[in-house]
């Protein structure tokens, strides 16, 4: 990550981390941002500004970047309805919609957004774009033993699927599935294309979110700006 990339993600990590209060019961989806949004959490911690917190985690590595501070992290069994989620995102249009799953985590992303009263996505400046699909493919979670079906109809979709791979062999999610990268070119209209997708056989999760961001919280040159989603956006 350039420097300035990440000088830009740590301003607005810290912004989130500030919206945290005492007691909150708290979301944490996954990626790069998010593990800063931890960093500062850890630092308020520190501070002695929180001292309870019920921290949900939507991958394995936020889990560990919890336990690393010395935090416990807990679980939507315990509570399944959450105060607030922060996460980042891959991209994001002026209605946020977003392709998420970058890291892999959409799956488990998802449910937290989906449990939380407020969700927050921190990003920098580079994330939006006037339309869906302008750098990012969208990452769609499949079942590992139909993945060539689950492939096949993404394509009649009008997708070029990759299954993504690390290491040469396939990329395992937390939910023990694989990934295919799906370039569809500009989406212009993400809810239409995303229950197409959904409804493919052996489709887990796709990365088009939407209805699941309500304020973003954004970095920039000029610093971090705040904008909430309305009727119209
Ligand atoms: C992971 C995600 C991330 O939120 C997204 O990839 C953004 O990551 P980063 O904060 O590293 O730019 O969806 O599945």
């Amino acid at each position: 990550m350039a420097d300035d990339q990440e000088q830009l993600k740590r301003q607005v990590a810290a912004a989130a981390a500030a919206r945290v209060a005492d007691g909150m019961r708290l979301g944490l989806g996954s990626g790069s941002t998010v593990n800063l949004v931890v960093a500062a959490l850890d630092q308020r911690v520190r501070d002695g500004a929180l001292s309870n917190l019920h921290i949900v985690a939507a991958s394995s590595r936020t889990e560990a970047a919890i336990v690393k501070i010395g935090l416990r992290p807990d679980t939507l069994e315990k509570y399944p309805e959450l105060d607030l989620a922060i996460d980042g995102a891959d991209e994001i249009d002026p209605q946020f919609v977003m392709i998420k799953g970058g890291g892999g985590a959409l799956l488990r992303e998802r449910i937290v957004l989906a449990a939380a009263a407020a969700r927050l996505i921190v990003v920098d400046e580079s994330k939006l774009v006037p339309m869906l699909g302008v750098a990012w493919s969208v990452p769609v979670e499949v079942v590992p033993f139909g993945w060539r079906v689950s492939e096949r109809g993404l394509r009649a979709l009008g997708a070029r699927p990759v299954l993504r791979t690390r290491a040469g062999v396939p990329a395992i999610t937390d939910e023990g599935n694989y990934i295919l990268d799906c370039a569809f070119g500009m989406i212009s209209d993400p809810a239409r294309l995303a229950a197409l997708i959904a409804g493919g056989p052996g489709i887990v999760a796709h990365g088009i979110f939407v209805d699941l961001a309500d304020e973003l919280l954004i970095a920039g040159r000029a610093g971090v700006e705040i904008r909430r989603r309305t009727a119209s956006s």
